[in-house]
């Protein structure tokens, strides 16, 4: 007997404020809008493309720093426009938000660098203006460059990135949560009253990386606390999604890794006092449908063609230039022989791979477990798989071409899914973005999460409890896209 709610898919458009993001190479198609990047049109375009198919939100990414790690330098990220040029994340939303009702907007913003107060500020005006649609992707920062355009000499370690990104998220719950009562604004212009002073306060927060005194400059938006996204594998970075986190973005090789990945989140989770459902995990897919495999074949060859092996050593900040060795010499005689570049040779480049081995890697078109290249049919009979037996609750969608990939997935995709029940028929007009992943009523942080705290004023002055990690060897972890 099929099962009468089958779980259903949530789909973010994976996107960036630049040219070339992840696909890299696949800008020189004569099909690609890449290059409209910096015109308002294509976002508002590509916006409502996007609230046609009903897709839950537009996720987009961000880097502060050059990949110039590659051939000694940024050169080979601009030829290949690897994340350079690239405009701020924050500023296209309220033109999206301008032309759709329902759309999400996920954006990206690291906390190692700038205060939390001016963040703070954005993204309630983010939440107000979109009415409630807004997520916040918390990162911690990988690039050294990012380091060095904000004061530093390197990257600051790690898990000394996570200790300093946990009491950043301190402080912004407390100006999010704790900083307004929800009935702070009376608005009473008989007695000229706006908002009530007895119901806004200082947070007077003092902590080892930052003192905020408040109180929080906007008054109380719809979710007040964006939805939290978050991307991590490392064990510092699992700890802190543990207490803050919603969605985690997530992978691996196989369903079982998957599944296991999952489920160490959510033993997280609930280690920290939280509901483990209280997660929801989504993992980078690449997808290519067509209406007939012929034409599925042709988009297929079409973009191997033009995919860029520089382009992704680059974003993979290697170190050592693959293409200039011969295929047959292995990863661990170029470590021996400690070619330009050896240090930083990225960790899923094995030793005892060939360099063949690796530039076939970076050539393929498929990278990772989440691809699918088919007709509808063939596609919406994989995601099944990634939903039941990966367990996942949703994919961000990689774009070969802007807005071809999309398109065809509102297409092609969509109408096959909801014939399977495995996707909305439509939006629920006006909910948040959190009521989207968690269901009506749940605008605001659950009770259960660590920033929720804050919504008794008094807990504002409890002694903070901050994470703490086992300094560890910052070159383990390195960018990983997926
Ligand atoms: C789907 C996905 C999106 C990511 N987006 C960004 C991003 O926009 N900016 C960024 O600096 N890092 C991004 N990252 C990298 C993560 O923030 C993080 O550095 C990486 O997952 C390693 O985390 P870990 O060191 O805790 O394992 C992304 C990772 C994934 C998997």
């Amino acid at each position: 007997m099929p099962d009468q709610n089958p779980k259903q898919l949530h789909v973010n458009l994976f996107e960036m404020n630049c040219v070339s993001h992840i696909t890299h190479g696949m800008w020189v198609h004569p099909d690609n809008n890449r290059h409209r990047f910096n015109d308002l049109s294509f976002w508002t375009e590509l916006a409502q493309l996007l609230e046609h198919g009903a897709l839950d939100a537009v996720f987009l990414a961000d880097v502060i720093g050059a990949y110039d790690a590659f051939r000694g330098g940024p050169a080979t990220a601009l030829t290949e426009a690897v994340q350079i040029p690239s405009n701020d994340p924050l500023l296209v939303i309220p033109a999206m938000a301008s032309v759709t009702r329902n759309l999400g907007f996920g954006a990206t913003f690291s906390t190692t660098y700038e205060p939390p107060f001016a963040f703070a500020r954005r993204m309630s005006t983010l939440d107000h203006l979109t009415k409630g649609r807004v997520a916040w992707n918390i990162v911690t920062s990988y690039l050294p460059n990012a380091a060095r355009n904000f004061g530093h000499e390197d990257e600051v370690p790690h898990d000394h990135r996570y200790e300093i990104a946990d009491e950043y998220l301190d402080v912004l719950y407390k100006l999010w949560e704790g900083s307004w009562d929800d009935d702070a604004v009376v608005l009473d212009r008989e007695h000229r009253i706006y908002a009530d002073p007895a119901k806004v306060r200082y947070i007077d927060h003092v902590g080892e990386h930052y003192k905020v005194k408040g109180p929080h400059l906007c008054q109380p938006s719809a979710q007040r606390t964006p939805l939290l996204y978050q991307a991590t594998g490392s064990p510092a970075g699992i700890v802190f999604a543990g207490r803050h986190a919603e969605v985690v973005f997530t992978g691996g090789g196989t369903p079982e890794i998957v599944r296991r990945n999952i489920h160490e989140m959510r033993e997280q989770a609930r280690a920290q006092g939280r509901d483990p459902k209280g997660i929801k995990f989504i993992v980078g897919a690449g997808i290519i449908t067509g209406r007939t495999d012929a034409e599925v074949q042709k988009k297929v060859e079409d973009y191997r063609r033009l995919l860029s092996v520089e382009g992704r050593l680059v974003h993979a900040q290697s170190g050592v230039d693959f293409t200039t060795y011969p295929r047959h010499v292995l990863v661990s005689e170029l470590i021996e022989r400690k070619v330009p570049g050896w240090e930083a040779i990225p960790p899923r480049f094995k030793p005892t791979q060939t360099v063949g081995e690796v530039l076939d890697q970076l050539a393929a078109i498929t990278q990772g477990r989440h691809f699918v290249a088919g007709t509808p049919k063939v596609v919406a009979d994989e995601i099944e798989k990634w939903l039941d037996v990966d367990g996942i609750d949703g994919i961000n969608l990689l774009q070969y071409l802007s807005f071809d990939t999309a398109r065809d997935f509102i297409e092609l995709v969509v109408p096959e899914l909801r014939r399977r029940g495995r996707f909305r028929e439509s939006y629920r007009d006006g909910e948040t973005l959190r009521e989207r992943l968690f269901g009506a009523g749940q605008a605001r942080l659950p009770a259960d999460h660590f920033g929720a705290r804050y919504r008794d004023p008094s807990r504002l002055r409890e002694p903070a409890q901050p994470l703490r990690f086992a300094p560890s060897d910052a070159s383990a972890h390195g960018p990983h896209t997926r």
